[in-house]
């Protein structure tokens, strides 16, 4: 195995630091058997393409304020929509945003697809997205891999390859890696060591729960990957 101990250190470390975000259930609530809301995990991954956790949180909470459900964000006029989305920019999230929530009333009787494939005929939902919310909402070991995810593998693993090209090898190593319990804690996890432990400028080694079988750790220098490709 490449990885062993990789997902149990990983949300060992998750149960102690999981950041307090308002779309997410914490993980003594998950395991208390409180699930996510899908409309909830949805919004927020809509939110966060392209635009930081700090911008998007009063975004969040007024949409959530303002339309609590799918059902009311589907009724909901277009205009109000992309007035309460204004100042968070690339429009045309916002858009899909108002007919994703209309396909799933119409379509799907109000309650999002549960897997990858169906999350991806809705409007705005790519191949990440699909996956974030089929991990996160669903508990499905879909592999989730965004720019912070990619930071920890390629320096866990010293992928040297630069990105784009070394994708497919992240997501190798994240599929095999992704746990059968609890696979939406470990995606978020991921993502919580990218964004504050395992940081693009001087990342907090002496505190990552992976610091043992980090390759680029043991190499010296972390910071090293993930290797861009020249412009
Ligand atoms: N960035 C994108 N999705 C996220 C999530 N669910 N939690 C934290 N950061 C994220």
């Amino acid at each position: 195995r490449q990885a062993d101990g990789f997902a149990e250190l990983l949300l060992a470390w998750y149960d102690r630091h999981a950041r307090d975000l308002p779309w997410r259930v914490p993980p003594a609530k998950v395991a208390a058997g409180l699930r996510q809301d899908p409309y909830l995990v949805w919004l927020s991954e809509i939110m966060l393409q392209q635009t930081t956790v700090s911008a998007v949180r009063p975004y969040f909470r007024t949409f959530v304020e303002k339309w609590p459900t799918v059902g009311d964000l589907a009724a909901a006029p277009v205009d109000d929509v992309m007035k309460a989305w204004a100042g968070l920019g690339y429009y045309s999230r916002a858009r899909n945003l108002k007919k994703c929530a209309e396909m799933v009333v119409s379509q799907h009787g109000g309650r999002f697809p549960d897997t990858e494939a169906g999350l991806r005929t809705l409007p705005g939902i790519g191949p990440y997205t699909a996956a974030a919310i089929s991990a996160i909402a669903f508990d499905r070991p879909s592999a989730v891999v965004d720019g912070n995810v990619e930071r920890v593998v390629t320096r866990y693993r010293a992928i040297a390859t630069p990105l784009p090209e070394a994708k497919p090898e992240i997501g190798a190593f994240v599929a095999s890696t992704v746990p059968h319990s609890r696979p939406g804690d470990f995606a978020q996890a991921m993502m919580d060591l990218g964004a504050t432990i395992c940081t693009p400028k001087r990342p907090a080694c002496v505190l990552c729960p992976l610091r043992d079988g980090c390759r680029a750790l043991k190499a010296g220098d972390p910071e090293f990957y993930p290797v861009k490709a020249a412009k």
